[in-house]
C-alpha cells in the first residue's frame, strides 16, 4: 500500500516519491524506439548494448538498454502470459537481461495499459498480474508503460496505481517509466505512482517539436525530484534531422531540466560531434546532481526569442542555459545573477558574483559581478555552471567574499 505522503517543507508542499528505491537520479540509457520502431531484435540489442560499452556510454551513466513495442507475439499464451516473438528474440527476452547484467547494464521492457499497445500488440489492461510476473521472471529492470487502445473512460489515475501494485507484489524492483502523455496531471500524482512520467506528446526529430516539448515544462518544474522525474521524452540527438547546434541546446535542456536521457539515435552509427554531445561529462553531471532540483525559467526576452533556465546544484553551486530561439542571428543572452533560484528554503537573491565555466567549451571563463552575458548562435544554446564568489549572506562554502 502506498499512501500518499505529502510533507510542507519550508512552507512549499512536496509529494513524496513512489517509494521503490529506484531512480534516484534521472535514469540514463538507450530505447529502440526512436530509430527502429519494430524494427527489433536480439542482434541489434546486443550489438547496441556493445557499442554502448565501447563507445563509453555505460561508464557515462547510459546503463538501460530498452526494447520498445513490438516484442511479443500477437496473442497471448493459453495461460494468459505474453510470449516473446520467437523469430526477434530466438533465445528469449530473459537471455538479454542475463547477457546484459553481465556486462554491467540493465534491460527495459515495454507493453500498455489498455487491451493493446500502440502497435497493436496485447496490451495490459485486466492482464497487470500475469505481465508483472512474466516481466519479473524475465529480471527486467525498467518498465514503459504506454497508453493506447485504452477503454473508454479508463483513467490512468487508476490503471497505473494497479500496475505498481502488481510490480511492487512481485517483490522484483523495476523502475516504471510512465508513458500516457500528460493525461490528469500525471505530475501531481505520478510521484506516488512511477518513477518518470511523460509530460506531454512524443518527440519527433525537430527543433518545433521539442521546443514545444520545452515549452510545457515551464508550469511544472516544481514535481519533479529524486525517485520520480518530469520525463521530456527520449532524445533525438545524432538521428541526422537538426544540425549539431540544436542537438547541443536540446541536450543542454533536456539535462538541466532533470528529464531521463534515453537515448534513441543508432548509437551503432555516431558521428564525433554527436558521441561529443551524449558524452559530455560535464552536462550529464548537472543531470545527475543527487538534489534533484528541476531546472526552471528564470528569465524571457519580450518577444520570447531569448531565455535563460537555471537551478541550484549540491555543493552551492549553479546551473543555467542560455537559450536563443531566434533562427537567423546570433543574440546576447543575459543571466542576472540575483534571478538565480535559491536551494528551496534559503532566500533568493543572494548571489551577487560568480565564477563561470562554459561546459561546452570545457573551460573557466572568470568571475562576473551582477551578470553573465553571452552571445549565442542561432536557435542555439550556451551551458554554464555558476560558482558563487561573493554572496549577499556568506553563510555557507563556498563564500569567499569579504568586501
Ligand atoms: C504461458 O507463459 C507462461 C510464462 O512464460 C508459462 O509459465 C506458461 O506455462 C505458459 N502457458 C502455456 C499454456 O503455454
Ligand atoms: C513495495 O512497496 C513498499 C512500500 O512502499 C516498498 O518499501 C518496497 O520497496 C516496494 N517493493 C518493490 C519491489 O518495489
Amino acid at each position: 500500500m502506498t499512501l500518499l505522503r505529502l510533507v510542507v517543507l519550508f512552507g512549499v508542499a512536496v509529494v513524496m516519491a513512489l517509494d521503490n528505491g529506484l531512480a534516484r537520479t534521472p535514469p540514463m540509457g538507450w530505447s529502440s524506439w526512436n530509430t527502429f520502431r519494430c524494427d527489433i531484435n536480439e542482434a541489434l540489442i546486443l550489438e547496441t548494448a556493445e557499442k554502448m560499452i565501447s563507445e563509453g556510454m555505460r561508464d557515462a551513466g547510459y546503463v538501460y538498454v530498452n526494447i520498445d513495442d513490438c516484442w511479443s507475439l500477437h496473442q497471448r499464451n493459453a495461460s494468459g502470459y505474453l510470449v516473446e516473438d520467437p523469430a526477434k528474440f530466438p533465445h528469449g527476452i530473459r537471455y538479454l537481461a542475463d547477457y546484459l547484467h553481465k556486462r554491467g547494464m540493465k534491460l527495459g521492457l515495454y507493453n500498455a495499459a489498455g487491451a493493446w499497445t500502440c502497435q497493436g500488440y496485447p496490451g495490459s489492461y485486466h492482464y497487470e498480474k500475469q505481465d508483472a510476473e512474466l516481466f519479473a521472471s524475465y529480471d527486467v529492470d525498467f518498465w514503459k508503460q504506454d497508453w493506447c487502445a485504452v477503454e473508454l473512460g479508463q483513467d490512468p489515475r487508476v490503471s497505473y496505481p494497479v500496475l505498481r501494485d502488481a510490480v511492487n507484489a512481485t517483490g522484483h524492483p523495476m523502475v516504471l517509466s510512465i508513458c500516457e502523455y500528460g493525461l490528469k496531471e500525471v505530475w501531481t500524482w505520478g510521484p506516488t505512482t512511477g518513477n518518470m512520467w511523460r509530460t506531454t506528446n512524443d518527440i519527433s526529430d525537430s527543433w518545433d517539436r521539442w521546443t514545444y516539448i520545452l515549452e510545457a515544462q515551464a508550469a511544472i518544474t516544481g514535481f519533479s525530484g529524486p525517485g520520480g522525474w518530469n520525463d521530456m521524452d527520449m532524445l533525438v540527438v545524432g538521428m541526422g534531422g537538426q544540425p549539431d547546434g540544436h542537438y547541443q541546446a536540446h541536450f543542454s535542456l533536456w539535462a538541466l531540466l532533470n528529464s531521463p536521457l534515453i537515448a534513441g539515435n543508432d548509437v551503432r552509427k555516431m558521428t564525433a560531434a554527436t558521441r561529443e554531445i551524449l558524452l559530455n561529462g560535464e552536462v550529464i553531471a548537472v543531470n545527475q546532481d543527487p538534489l534533484g532540483i528541476q531546472g526552471t525559467r528564470i528569465w524571457q526576452s519580450f518577444l520570447k526569442e531569448q531565455e535563460v533556465w537555471a537551478r541550484p546544484l549540491t555543493g552551492g553551486m549553479y546551473a543555467a542555459v542560455l537559450l536563443n530561439r531566434d533562427e537567423a542571428k546570433p543574440r546576447d543572452v543575459t543571466l542576472k545573477l540575483a534571478d538565480l533560484p535559491p536551494v528551496p528554503g534559503t532566500p533568493a537573491g543572494q548571489v551577487t558574483a560568480a565564477m563561470v565555466r562554459d561546459l561546452w567549451a570545457h573551460a573557466d571563463l572568470g568571475t562576473f559581478q551582477g551578470q553573465y552575458t553571452a552571445k549565442v548562435p542561432a536557435r542555439s544554446a550556451v551551458m554554464i555552471t555558476l560558482r558563487p564568489a561573493c554572496t549577499r549572506m556568506c553563510v555557507r562554502a563556498p563564500c569567499e567574499c569579504d568586501s
